[in-house]
């Protein structure tokens, strides 16, 4: 089997999951995902971060082609979410005498998870561990993506396992390496993982990224997606612009219609917003589209503009979830409008607003709710002003 080298002795023995059609059931998967996991070889072997259970032949045969018969000292792990350590038993029953690696906050969900772990060593943040040339060191990086998770340090190759952080969606096909791809037809998968998954604790990740400025680095190896190290500068930028919140000129318009009239009055709204200007204008309809990828461009644009119509004197029911995440994840000081069909009962557009006045947005327009279908010249009008409103607010 041909081995992927990092530096001469830390090996990328991951897998590529293009079989799961969602991410932790409720993300779609259209391009897949990787769960990367990382094996240095040296007087002591040390595996970083296993993977998903459901790869751990291939996984297993992989760390093993590279060992040849040795075994494995210590199993890192810098996150107990199980797409990464639900492999933990097999990897334990393989090498029983392996040492697993994590800090005081690692052990009590993972012993949760999947019973008593015998052989634990517990780490501190800064704490370092010696494998002969290679020596590890750890630090906390908690809620990027949760409370116990932490990056790994390999000080003399200045290679960071960063676990989550700088990880994303999209199975790697063929290219492992940054450099080795288009990075283009990664952004989008990238900043979906980001916005869905770490954009959260989008403070904690610009800790963590402070954390990293503190150390020289040749590579950002994360347990999704590709390895960084041509790009470096290129990926802490984006990384650092989406936990920071500074997004681009744009307008997301998202919609929930149940006999389409809502969509026609988001298209006028949408031709409000290109005509004043504005270049990139994503439409959605909520009931089509799988909310992560909505998120990801709410999270990348300065505008958004939701449309739903009435539904028993609430809103459309699909709706719901995009709101309910948007106020979970909160993204902030977004320009903002509302409209919506009244059918027979209105409520559409006043639900909207008693989310949207949560979310503690920029409201730039007056909201529009039409009767019936968009039929009134007037209500075009209106329409597209809201679409024009928010485009010259974002200008
Ligand atoms: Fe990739 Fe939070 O697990």
């Amino acid at each position: 089997m041909q081995q992927i080298q990092l530096t001469e002795n830390i090996y990328y023995v991951g897998v590529n999951d293009r079989r799961s059609e969602r991410f932790e059931n409720h993300m779609d998967l259209p391009n897949g995902v990787s769960y990367n996991s990382y094996l240095i070889v040296d007087e002591q072997v040390a595996l970083i971060d296993p993977v998903e259970a459901g790869f751990i032949e291939e996984y297993l045969l992989k760390v093993k082609s590279v060992l040849q018969g040795r075994k494995v000292d210590y199993l890192v792990i810098n996150h107990d979410e199980p797409d990464h350590s639900s492999s933990i038993a097999a990897v334990i029953r393989e090498w029983p005498e392996v040492q697993v690696v994590g800090n005081a906050k690692t052990f009590p969900p993972l012993e949760a998870f999947y019973g008593p772990i015998e052989n634990k060593k517990v780490v501190a943040e800064g704490e370092t561990l010696c494998l002969g040339s290679h020596t590890l060191q750890f630090f906390m990086m908690p809620m990027v993506h949760w409370p116990e998770s932490m990056l790994t340090y390999e000080q003399s190759s200045k290679i960071v396992f960063s676990n989550d952080a700088f990880g994303g969606f999209g199975a790697l096909n063929g290219g492992i390496f940054d450099d080795q791809v288009n990075i283009a037809f990664y952004e989008d998968d990238m900043r979906r993982y980001y916005a869905n998954i770490v954009g959260k604790v989008a403070m904690q990740a610009l800790k963590a990224i402070e954390k990293l400025s503190a150390l020289e680095i040749k590579m950002i190896a994360p347990s999704h997606g590709l390895v960084w190290r041509s790009n470096l500068a290129w990926v802490i930028g984006k990384y650092t612009q989406w936990s920071k919140q500074e997004p681009e000129e744009g307008i997301v318009i998202v919609y929930g219609s149940l006999h389409g009239n809502t969509g026609v009055m988001a298209d006028i709204v949408a031709r409000g917003a290109a005509e004043a200007g504005i270049k990139e204008v994503k439409v959605y309809d909520v009931a089509k589209t799988e909310v992560s990828f909505i998120m990801s461009d709410i999270w990348k644009y300065k505008g958004v503009i939701i449309g739903a119509c009435a539904h028993y004197g609430s809103m459309f029911p699909d709706m719901t979830l995009l709101v309910h995440e948007i106020n979970e994840f909160k993204p902030k000081d977004k320009c903002y409008a509302l409209f919506g069909g009244m059918s027979w009962s209105g409520g559409g557009v006043k639900t909207l607003a008693k989310y949207a006045e949560e979310g503690k947005w920029n409201l730039v327009a007056e909201s529009v709710e039409v009767k019936g279908a968009p039929i009134r010249e007037e209500d075009w009008d209106k329409l597209y002003n809201l679409g024009k409103a928010v485009a010259e607010a974002i200008h």
